[in-house]
């Protein structure tokens, strides 16, 4: 089933419970790090595709100019609280390529996954189309049923690989962030 509406994908009991997973698996910090680690410099302006309650975006340098985009308006109040200088865009992904600002770096993380198969390589063009670096988390095998009535679908490894080549990026990096993990990271840079 493809889920269309994500404006209420989250409660706050299950963003509570969502926050308190990624905290034991140590991906908080993580995915922050990441982005961090990649800025072409301090000032750089980052979007983040389906930026939740703004997890990430608490933990970037002051100096980023940061966009987050989410279809959840609860998810977004949170994350206005945590980043107030923030540039939030309630908005559904399919689509947002052209809504949000041309930036130095993209990043999407636990979001790919719930995008049908049908439109996971449309959805990831128009990621990578945003900016000259990307990091996402894309599940490349089964993810862990966790009961609830939304996607997750998994894009075999070469899949990932074929559509960001076509993107015109090429992979710098590919790599569970634990061993086993099926949903891994990926970074990518523009070509030429
Ligand atoms: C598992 S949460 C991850 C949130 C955040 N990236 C993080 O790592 O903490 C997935 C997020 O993607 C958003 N999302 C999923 N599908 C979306 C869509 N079609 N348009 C906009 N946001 C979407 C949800 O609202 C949710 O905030």
């Amino acid at each position: 089933m493809t889920v269309r509406d994500y404006s209420r994908y989250l409660t706050p009991e299950t963003l509570a419970e969502e926050e308190a997973a990624w905290e034991r698996q140590g991906d908080q910090p993580m995915h922050a790090a990441l982005v961090t680690a990649a800025l072409p410099h301090p000032a750089a302006t980052v979007v983040e595709w389906g930026c939740g309650t703004g997890r990430v975006a608490a933990k970037l340098p002051d100096e980023v100019i940061y966009h987050g985009v989410d279809a959840n308006p609860l998810c977004l109040a949170l994350a206005r609280e945590r980043r107030p200088s923030g540039i939030f865009h309630p908005r559904d992904l399919r689509g947002a390529a052209g809504l949000v600002p041309d930036a130095d770096l993209i990043c999407a993380f636990a979001v790919f996954k719930h995008f049908a198969w049908e439109e996971w390589p449309w959805l990831c063009l128009q990621f990578l189309s945003v900016a000259p670096r990307a990091i996402f988390s894309q599940a490349i095998g089964p993810l862990e049923d966790t009961g609830d009535s939304f996607v997750h679908q998994f894009v075999p490894l070469k899949t990932v690989h074929a559509v960001i080549k076509a993107a015109g990026h090429r992979v710098s990096h590919a790599a569970p962030p634990r061993p086993g993990d099926p949903e891994w990271i990926f970074q990518s840079e523009r070509c030429g």
